[in-house]
């Protein structure tokens, strides 16, 4: 027996930035660093962090409803969202279930993933899995971070890498057959889980302490999620492609989670592709985690980077650890 499978696309994008900048200049009236430091260390010179009226659903909202805005598609006809994060603004209500309250969207189903900064490709695989098996048509896949929360503002390795920010994607059916989601592979490693964490400290115990959260801050080792990154993506990216049935050569443009620009650097090196290939703005933003993927994809779509139609790679990785690549054709036309 032979099951049809439904072909998928991605429809819509958009992305939500807070309006606060910080820059390096800005942190070192807080901790004993330098623009030099960062700048040189990782590509960054700024990065947003929300104020006291913003949330990470805030965020999403905003990027959800340019996403739909841009695929022409209606609230009511959205089927799911899925919203990558592993800073979600409660444990639960889920922050799915937050976006589809603030957006109206309610025939909607919606749950929340959490793969870190691999978040927005793990998505994607589940978003194309329901499309692909008829279950739904109009998948909302958000993906927002608010790392500023959980940062530890006295410890200078972590706090100048991130920044909070949220993307989205609309990801339908496709009406004509053919299918531009060509592959997505998602891939863990629970055993390195300690290099990249922020743990919840809270024990089987009645009383909740002012110190229950005394330790909730991104602890990070730093050199070895630089040779994680490094080492595993590379491989990913070329086992996506081959899967998907083209070359390496072929993709016109590669969109990799936005951590360090050195990071991007040598894995386009490892890869023997041009830089120019590889769109960054992780000097803008800093590393928004689940976010930056969508974040990126919106930008070089909207300032004509990536023109259409293009194949396109997109790769994640970070905590968990966990890491994955999608294969996507991109056929949109960009917003003014
Ligand atoms: N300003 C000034 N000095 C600093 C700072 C800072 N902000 N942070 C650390 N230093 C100092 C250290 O204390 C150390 O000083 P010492 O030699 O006197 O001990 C020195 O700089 C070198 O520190 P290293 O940690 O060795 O610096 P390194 O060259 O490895 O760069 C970095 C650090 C940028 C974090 C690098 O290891 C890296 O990019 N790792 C990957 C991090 C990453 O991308 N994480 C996120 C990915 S996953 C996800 O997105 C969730």
């Amino acid at each position: 027996m032979s099951t049809k499978l439904f072909p998928a696309r991605i429809a819509g994008i958009g992305k939500g930035l807070p309006d606060n900048v910080i820059t390096n200049t800005d942190l070192e009236k807080i901790v004993d660093t330098n623009d030099e430091w960062i700048s040189s260390r990782s590509g960054i010179r700024e990065r947003r962090v929300v104020s006291a009226e913003e949330t990470g659903t805030s965020l999403a909202t905003k990027a959800s409803r340019d996403a739909l805005e841009f695929a022409g598609i209606n609230l009511e006809e959205i089927d799911l969202i899925i919203c990558a994060t592993s800073i979600p603004d409660n444990l639960y209500p889920s922050t799915a279930c937050e976006i589809q309250r603030e957006l109206g969207c309610n025939s909607a189903a919606a749950f929340d993933i959490t793969a870190a900064c691999s978040g927005l490709v793990y998505g994607l695989n589940v978003a194309r899995s329901m499309i692909a098996s008829g279950t739904y048509k109009n998948i909302l896949l958000t993906s927002v971070d608010v790392h500023s929360r959980f940062l530890n503002w006295e410890d200078r390795s972590t706090c100048v890498l991130f920044g909070d920010g949220a993307g989205a994607m609309v990801v339908t059916r496709s009406e004509d057959e053919q299918n531009d989601i060509l592959h997505v592979e998602m891939q863990a490693d629970g055993a390195r889980g300690e290099e990249l964490k922020i743990p919840l400290s809270g024990k089987n115990c009645p009383l909740v302490t002012p110190n229950t959260l005394k330790d909730s801050y991104v602890q990070m080792n730093g050199r070895e999620i630089y040779k994680f990154a490094v080492n595993t993506v590379p491989g990913s990216i070329r086992s996506a492609v081959e899967k998907a049935g083209v070359s390496l050569e072929e993709v016109d443009c590669f969109i990799l989670h936005q951590a360090n620009v050195r990071i991007i650097e040598a894995i386009s090196d490892r890869l023997k592709i041009n830089k120019e290939k590889f769109f960054v703005n992780l000097h803008k933003y800093g590393n928004t985690s689940a976010a930056s993927i969508a974040i990126a994809l919106t930008e070089a779509v909207n300032e004509g980077f990536i023109k259409s139609p293009s194949l396109l790679v997109l790769s994640g990785f970070g905590a968990g650890l966990t890491w994955g690549t999608a294969v996507v054709r991109w056929n949109g036309t960009p917003q003014e």
